[in-house]
């Protein structure tokens, strides 16, 4: 697979997004470890993850253990698999989402994920989210503190804009390698963020990067071409003979030379599929197309 850089690591240019293998809705272990399995098979060497990616009622770190159980268990090489997670974030029973910035929750937060993922450093550590209980860069310097004491090595922001970048690299420094937000066909309010990673040499990776392609979208190409949000991904599907998702990965690949992006995958044979994205090169009439109106339309 080609490669991109994060910092001064080259990875595979698509990663696997692990939350759909860990929260409410997961597969049993041998589909999991499979998926993560046909992942590395394909030459993704970034797999994301998060302490907080555990089902409602779950226990932090479940994501994480699942992660390392299978790289343990692949029978190939691991040694260039870079494991990303985030701190800052946690679950309640009832299924939501909490936020937890304070440096003293971090820091443990870091060094309980770094005894999951099998010691110090971390390979990759981003900040889940900005918590407006903390002035962000109490958070920020609590990552610094975790790079300085050697428990992580790169450090990561997420859901920030583009102020937030630059604050983060003001205090983080050349640590500083990854922006993650949401981006996909069907949202893309953080082209601001992704231009910014561009031009400082951020890697960008769009989280949920197939939002809105269902898998459905994969039957019935004609009359999916009309469909006002993402016919044009599926005319490009259709002309080329790959799926919609492929399209919409490669596009978000040509965004910029510093995008990764991370799809979610809970079978392996949509983890193989994402992964074939980092192959197939869209022309610049494809690109046109597919950089207006998310159908294509001007
Ligand atoms: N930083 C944050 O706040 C944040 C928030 C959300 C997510 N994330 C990260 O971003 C990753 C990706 O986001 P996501 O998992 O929410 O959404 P996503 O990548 O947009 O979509 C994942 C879904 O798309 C399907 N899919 C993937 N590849 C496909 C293909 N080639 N063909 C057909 N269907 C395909 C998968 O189906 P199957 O399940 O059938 O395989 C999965 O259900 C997450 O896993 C997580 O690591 C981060």
């Amino acid at each position: 697979m080609r490669l991109r850089t994060l910092g001064d690591v080259r990875v595979g240019a698509v990663g696997l997004g692990t939350m759909p293998l860990s929260i409410e809705g997961r597969p049993d272990e041998a589909r999991a470890v499979a998926t993560v399995h046909a992942a590395l098979d394909a030459g993704v060497t970034l797999l994301d993850t998060a302490d907080s990616y555990h089902p409602p009622g779950g226990a932090p770190g479940e994501g994480e253990l699942l992660v390392s159980r299978a790289l343990a268990s692949y029978g190939g090489r691991t040694d260039g698999v870079l494991v990303a997670t985030k701190g800052g974030r946690g679950r309640t029973a009832d299924g939501g989402w909490t936020v937890d910035g304070r440096p003293a929750h971090l820091r443990r937060a870091a060094e309980e994920s770094a005894r999951r993922l099998g010691g110090t450093p971390i390979g990759l550590y981003q900040l889940h989210k900005p918590d407006p209980a903390v002035p962000y860069a109490e958070s920020l310097g609590a990552i610094r503190e975790l790079i300085d004491a050697g428990t992580v090595r790169l450090a990561g922001i997420s859901n920030v804009d583009t102020e937030r970048i630059l604050l983060a690299r003001e205090i983080l420094g050349d640590r500083l390698v990854s922006v993650q937000n949401r981006y996909s066909p069907a949202v893309r309010e953080s082209e601001a963020e992704l231009r910014l990673c561009a031009e400082l040499g951020l890697a960008f990776l769009p989280w949920s990067p197939l939002g809105g392609i269902s898998r459905s979208s994969l039957d019935g190409a004609s009359a999916l071409e009309a469909d006002p949000e993402f016919g044009g991904f599926h005319r490009v599907a259709r002309e080329r003979g790959v799926s919609p998702q492929r399209v919409a990965l490669a596009w978000l690949l040509a965004r910029s030379e510093t995008v990764l992006p991370i799809p979610g995958a809970s079978r392996p044979e949509t983890a193989r599929d994402s992964a074939g994205a980092a192959g197939l090169c869209l022309g610049p009439e494809e690109l046109a197309l597919l950089d207006g109106r998310p159908g294509g339309a001007a």
